[in-house]
């Protein structure tokens, strides 16, 4: 487990403690993937039983890291790299995001960092993308703050609240070489 202590200053004068995400988690990982600004902000159906996260958390297990993050004693984030197969095996793709009501605290930040260190220090990963909806700034620019950057977008990638929504595809590289087009 790994502590990371937020910003001086009120609520964020507190420790966030990153650890691998467990099957007794399920329970709180359900709460937050069916919270309203989770739904809005990644693909998540939302109203996910706990059963069901556990299979996908079963599945998972084999191809990736994921962990959470834990304040006050509750679970308030979760992030996850699903490192994908010979020949892209130096390929991951991140999944995100932090419980509502602990937006703007540091959580985001510290999962984030926890996992680019794994990726960086022991998996030996190149290459990290995610996919984001267009207009979800605060992610946009905690990625950018991370190095990730802008590859190209989708229209119409997803139906969100009733809505066709457009995606950006960002990516953080290690040692890749420049571009090559024709
Ligand atoms: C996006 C999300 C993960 C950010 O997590 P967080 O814990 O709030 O982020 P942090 O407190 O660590 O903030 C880190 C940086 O992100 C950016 N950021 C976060 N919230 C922001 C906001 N409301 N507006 C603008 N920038 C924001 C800032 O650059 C911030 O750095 P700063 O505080 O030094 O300015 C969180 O808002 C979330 O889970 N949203 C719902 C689900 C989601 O959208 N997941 C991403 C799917 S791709």
């Amino acid at each position: 487990m790994k502590a990371e202590r937020l910003p001086d200053g009120g609520a964020h004068d507190k420790c966030i403690m990153v650890r691998a995400l467990e099957s007794s988690d399920m329970d709180a990982f359900a709460e937050i993937m069916s919270l309203p600004r989770v739904r809005r902000g990644t693909l998540s159906v939302g109203y996910r039983s706990p059963e069901q996260l556990a299979a996908w958390y079963e599945r998972r297990l084999k191809s990736g890291v994921n962990v959470c993050a834990v304040l006050d004693g509750c679970v308030v984030g979760h992030a996850g790299l699903e490192v994908h197969r010979p020949s892209r095996a130096h390929c991951a793709h991140l999944g995100l995001a932090v419980h509502d009501a602990y937006h703007r605290r540091g959580v985001g930040s510290t999962l984030l960092q926890a996992l680019i260190d794994c990726a960086d220090g022991s998996l030996g990963l190149r290459r990290i993308d995610l996919t984001v909806f267009s207009d979800n700034a605060p992610a946009i620019a905690l990625y950018r703050k991370f190095g990730f950057v802008e590859e190209g977008f989708s229209r119409a990638f997803a139906i969100r609240d009733g809505v066709l929504a457009d995606v950006l595809h960002m990516a953080r590289l290690v040692d890749a070489p420049s571009l090559q087009t024709i």
